[in-house]
C-alpha cells in the first residue's frame, strides 16, 4: 500500500492547482509495532501522532497500528524497506539478524542495572549504529528507546543455572539471545510476542525470556510461578521511518518528524528507568509469585561462551564494554 498519500495524486490537474495552497504536503502516515495497546511504546507512538497532528495543524496524521496488526517485525522491516509502511518502533532482534554489531547490545550482564542500561543506549557509540541503518537496512534510525532490563518466568521451580537445563524457553527471534540461551543447555524457542501467553497456557514452553513492564501487565506468573530477577540484558528499541519515504519528504517535515520522534522515545526511556524496578517490586509482591533474585554468578560459563562467539561477531561490542566502564 502506498503511504505517502499526498493528496495530489487522487485529483485531476485543473483540481489540484486549484486546491494545491491547502493540502499541499498531507501527509497520512501510519506506524507499526508488536506491543499491545497499552505498552509504553504503543502510547509514546499515541502521543507522537498527537505532537505532530498539533504541530502542523493536522496537516501529519499518524496512525497507530499495536499488537502486531501490521504484521511481525521481520514483515514490517519488508513493508519499510518498500515503502509500504512509514514509521516502525522496533525491537533491534531483527536489525542485529541482518548487522551483527548491533548484537553487542545483548552482551549479558553489559549493564548492572536499568539506569546503567540508559545511559549506554544514549551513548555516542550507540547512537553512532544508527547511521549504519538506511545503507545496510534501507531504514532511517531516528533514536533509540528501551523494553527495560531482560527476567526469566518458569514454570519449574529454578534454584541454580542447572534447573534451567533442557527447558524449552521462549525466546524472542534473534541470534544473540538464541546463543546465550543454547550456552545455558536450554531449548530456546523463537516466539514473537503476540503468541507469548498461549505458548504458556498451552505448556508449549516451560520458561519465557520477558520484561518486567510485561511480565506485570501479562501476569505470566500466573502460569508460570517463578520469577528469576537476573537483569541479565538489556533491550534496546529503535524508532525508524521507511528510507523510501523519508525520501520523499520535504526536510521541514524530516525535521518535525525527528524532534517528535526523539522526544518521545526519550521520554520511555526516561520512563523504563523509574519503572522498571517498580513493575518488579509489585510482581515480587503477588501472592502466587516464587521470586528469586541472581547474578551473574548464576550464569558464568554461558556469558563467557556468548563472550567468545559474539567478541568476534561484533567488534564494536569492545567500545561498548568500554562505554559501560565509563558510564558505571
Ligand atoms: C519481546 O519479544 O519479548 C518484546 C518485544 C517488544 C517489547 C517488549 C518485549
Amino acid at each position: 500500500m502506498k503511504t505517502i498519500r499526498t493528496t495530489f495524486t487522487a485529483l485531476t490537474i485543473g483540481a489540484t492547482i486549484a486546491l494545491a495552497p491547502a493540502l499541499a504536503g498531507a501527509q497520512d502516515m501510519r506506524i507499526g509495532m508488536i506491543t499491545p495497546p497499552s505498552h509504553l511504546w504503543t502510547q509514546a507512538a499515541e502521543s507522537m501522532g498527537d505532537d505532530l497532528e498539533a504541530a502542523t495543524d493536522g496537516r501529519i496524521t499518524l496512525q497507530t497500528f499495536p499488537s502486531g496488526q501490521l504484521g511481525n517485525e521481520a514483515q514490517m522491516l519488508q513493508q519499510l524497506q518498500t515503502g509500504g509502511l512509514d514509521m516502525a518502533f522496533l525491537t533491534i532482534a531483527e536489525i542485529s539478524n541482518r548487522i551483527p554489531d548491533f548484537g553487542a547490545f545483548y552482551a549479558p550482564f553489559l549493564a548492572d542495572d536499568i539506569e546503567h542500561a540508559v545511559r549506554i543506549i544514549r551513548s555516542d557509540v550507540a547512537t553512532g549504529l544508527l547511521d549504519r541503518l538506511p545503507e545496510e537496512v534501507g531504514v532511517v534510525g531516528l533514536g533509540f528507546a528501551s523494553a527495560g532490563m531482560r527476567q526469566i518466568v518458569s514454570r519449574p521451580d529454578v534454584a541454580n543455572a542447572g534447573d534451567l537445563d533442557g527447558l524449552k524457553v521462549r525466546i524472542t527471534p534473534f541470534e544473540p539471545i538464541r546463543d546465550f540461551y543454547n550456552a545455558l543447555g536450554t531449548a530456546p524457542t523463537p516466539m514473537p510476542l503476540p503468541d507469548v501467553y498461549d505458548a504458556l497456557a498451552n505448556r508449549q514452553v516451560d520458561a519465557i525470556d520477558m520484561d518486567a513492564e510485561l511480565i506485570w501487565a501479562m501476569r505470566y506468573f500466573e502460569q508460570a510461578p517463578t520469577v528469576i530477577e537476573s537483569n541479565h540484558m538489556l533491550f534496546p528499541m529503535v524508532g525508524v521511518v521507511s528510507g523510501r519515504v523519508w525520501a520523499q519528504l520535504s526536510e521541514d517535515d524530516r525535521a518535525l518528524i525527528t524532534e517528535h520522534m526523539q522526544n518521545r522515545l526519550e521520554e520511555v526511556l526516561d520512563k523504563y528507568a523509574e519503572r522498571d524496578p517498580e513493575w518488579m517490586a509489585l510482581v515480587e509482591d503477588e501472592d502466587e509469585v516464587n521470586y528469586v533474585r541472581i547474578d551473574r554468578d548464576f550464569f558464568a560459563e554461558a556469558v563467557q561462551q556468548w563472550e567468545e562467539i559474539w567478541s568476534e561477531r561484533a567488534p564494536i561490542l569492545e567500545d561498548l564494554r568500554r562505554v559501560a566502564d565509563e558510564t558505571r
